[in-house]
């Protein structure tokens, strides 16, 4: 059996008490034994203040894969990003027990003029999110080797909530035709999900920190934080996929005080926990 575990926007930039919570999820990730750890996104602003970030996921003895976020290329160039996180690509693939992950990069935006990677410094109106020609045909080789797949991506591949998931979430789904896909996670909308479409489930992993609230009147935005990092480990084997989520509760504000009765935010749950999940697996 295979398990690893997943985590995604910490955003140590926004939380006092972001290296407990690293801490947390790394004690966690030891006590399960879990072969690797992945990370979504939305880590820390690559800056040298958290380079005790960095230096901590290196040194936990467990291999760290990470995925980038749109607030990881915030500010920065891509290349910075990866010198940062010590990637050597913005998107690849790696096996382990017998599958396939591929890592995607979603952190692109369209003009008119073409598609072009975080940041749009200038605030150019766009359609985005967006993954580009080049990456759908590097997927496409990616999975001509029969082999069985997990995709983690920042974004979504299939929400449709406003400007949440890819714009071109189509083209993506169309590779995964045919194909065994077993799993799609990503991070990105600070919540909770499971989808399905066309026979492939694409779980929405929920904020190791908060979810950012905004409106009002005069306009404001609050971050609203789960008191614990929320995260999940999945298992992997010859039957189900186990996506083992947990339970916290809100510090401070909740999303009854914003108004946010339903607990509905960016087209998913915003109840203070990551959502467990079990796949039967097809065979
Ligand atoms: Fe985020
Ligand atoms: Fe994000």
């Amino acid at each position: 059996m295979l398990r690893f575990l997943v985590f995604t926007d910490l955003h140590m930039e926004d939380c006092q008490d972001g290296p407990e919570r690293l801490e947390t999820i790394l004690r966690h990730a030891k006590d399960e034994q879990v072969d690797f750890i992945v990370s979504l996104g939305d880590l820390c602003f690559p800056v040298e203040q958290h380079a005790h970030v960095m230096d901590r996921l290196n040194t936990c003895g467990i291999p760290v894969h990470h995925t980038i976020g749109n607030h990881d290329v915030q500010e920065w160039d891509i290349a910075h990003s990866l010198r940062f996180l010590g990637k050597e690509r913005p998107w690849e693939a790696f096996e382990a027990g017998g599958y396939k992950f591929i890592i995607l990069d979603t952190c692109y935006w369209k003009s008119e003029n073409g598609a072009f990677h975080f940041p749009n410094k200038e605030r150019i109106p766009s359609l985005y999110p967006w993954v580009p020609e080049e990456q759908l045909a590097w997927l496409k080789e990616q999975l001509a080797d029969g082999k069985k797949y997990v995709i983690f991506s920042h974004m979504s591949l299939v929400n449709p909530f406003a400007r949440r998931g890819i714009a071109n979430k189509e083209a993506i789904q169309q590779l995964f035709e045919g194909k065994d896909i077993l799993l799609c996670m990503n991070g990105h909308d600070h919540g909770s999900d499971l989808k399905w479409v066309n026979g492939v489930p694409y779980c929405t992993v929920s904020s190791a920190s908060q979810f950012c609230w905004w409106g009002g009147d005069p306009p404001r935005v609050e971050n609203i934080f789960y008191k614990d990092p929320l995260h999940v480990i999945v298992e992997i084997d010859d039957q189900e996929i186990r996506i083992l989520g947990m339970e916290s509760e809100f510090a401070g504000l909740t999303p009854e005080d914003v108004g946010v009765t339903d607990y509905r935010w960016n087209g998913v749950d915003v109840h203070p926990r990551a959502q467990s999940h079990t796949i039967k697996r097809q065979q």
